[in-house]
């Protein structure tokens, strides 16, 4: 009786692997030009390292041709013909100049690693030589970003904008657990990590600059990079994101402007007003900075000042518009499992004992329909 594998010629059976390799390739690891790729670097410290995974990938490359080949001719050349079953082959004690050799050509082969990485930890090491670095203090929260200009007296929360062409010197710490600050298309990552002050610095090429067309494509680039917590740092640690726009001088002069102006208050009688006046009974206060919004001086969780101008909610977890603020704010715990908003402004109990304590500020549950509009309409204006 046949069975349907036999029905499968062995040049059929070579064409699936193939195609099922091919296939696997593409789908996982071919996305070069993905918004995280390591492999397109848009700025120096990536470029730099980009060298090192190049110079490393070809190493080892060649030498997995070369032993692999050796291996595959000396198995079909040497192969168990049959022809003597109870003799051993000749039996050899080495060859030293062989020997010699291949340990030659590892520590020639290392060195050629080696070069380049020496040389590329010190240049990330150090600020470049004559550089006014821009200062960003970062923080990473349980799952979220904070970042204060100290310079320009700014404070947001997940999503910065730095200027292009120009080093970025970031410093970084955490508010609780161990983080990692990562961007990848600029270079990284560095650990933020408890009673510890890290740094590094990145900077993004002129051509990323938001507006900027390219002469050869024509392709006018968005200006928007990823960034990614790279630690594992809880149950929501892959949502950990923020966006980064490279601007132009002039453009990051008039953001950082915006950012530093308050939340202008919401005309009487509106939607948005009403929508104030729940934000500011339900808890949201407690945590949340609305510069501004007198009553609004929070800072466990992000400043909201301009969230509204933000092109993600939620730490780069959803593109910013009313449907995605509706659902985050309905239930933030189904976006970001675990979040501390949910936990200490909705559920009535204690989400770890199931005992009642955590209660006294979850009113955010109890809202009507029109309260929990208005509260959206408030904070969808906060641009
Ligand atoms: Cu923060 Cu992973």
């Amino acid at each position: 009786m046949k069975t349907v594998n036999s029905e499968i010629k062995p040049l059929n059976q070579l064409r699936l692997l193939v195609g099922s390799v091919l296939t696997a390739l593409f789908c996982n690891g071919c996305a070069i030009n993905g918004p995280q790729s390591t492999v397109t670097p848009n700025g120096p410290v990536a470029q730099a390292e980009f060298k090192v995974y190049l110079v490393t990938l070809g190493v080892c490359a060649a030498i997995f041709l070369v032993v692999g080949s050796v291996m595959a001719y000396c198995l079909y050349r040497y192969r168990d013909r049959g022809d003597s079953p109870d003799q051993l082959p000749p039996q050899g004690h080495g060859n030293p100049l062989l020997e010699i050799g291949v340990v030659g050509i590892s520590v020639l082969l290392v060195s050629l690693m080696v070069y380049p990485t020496v040389k590329g930890i010190f240049y990330i090491g150090s600020l470049p030589p004559g550089s006014k670095p821009l200062l960003i203090k970062v923080t990473g929260y349980q799952w979220w970003w904070r970042f204060e200009y100290p310079d320009q007296g700014v404070v947001t929360a997940n999503e910065i904008a730095i200027p292009a062409g120009r080093p970025v010197k970031f410093e970084l710490k955490t508010h609780d657990v161990i983080h990692s600050f990562w961007i990848p298309r600029l270079g990284g990552k560095v650990d933020m990590i408890p009673n510890q002050n890290n740094w590094l610095w990145l900077e993004a090429n002129p051509e990323i600059a938001r507006g900027y067309t390219d002469p050869v494509t024509g392709k006018t680039s968005s200006g928007v990079l990823y960034g990614q917590c790279a630690e594992f740092c809880g149950e929501s640690h892959a949502f950990m994101r923020f966006r980064v726009l490279v601007l132009k001088a002039l453009d990051f002069e008039q953001w950082i402007q915006h950012q530093k102006s308050d939340a202008p208050p919401p005309p009487p009688g509106s939607v948005a007003s009403t929508g104030q006046k729940v934000f500011n009974t339900v808890g949201c206060t407690t945590c949340h900075t609305v510069r501004g919004n007198p009553i609004a001086s929070g800072t466990l969780g992000p400043d909201l000042t301009h969230v509204g101008s933000r092109l993600t909610l939620a730490a780069g977890t959803l593109p910013n518009n009313r449907a995605n603020m509706r659902k985050w704010l309905l239930n933030p715990h189904a976006v970001k499992p675990g979040n501390m908003m949910w936990r200490l402004g909705y559920v009535k109990k204690n989400v770890r004992t199931g005992q009642a304590g955590m209660d006294v500020i979850s009113k955010l549950n109890a809202l009507t329909v029109d309260e929990f509009d208005a509260l959206v309409t408030y904070v969808e204006n906060l641009k």
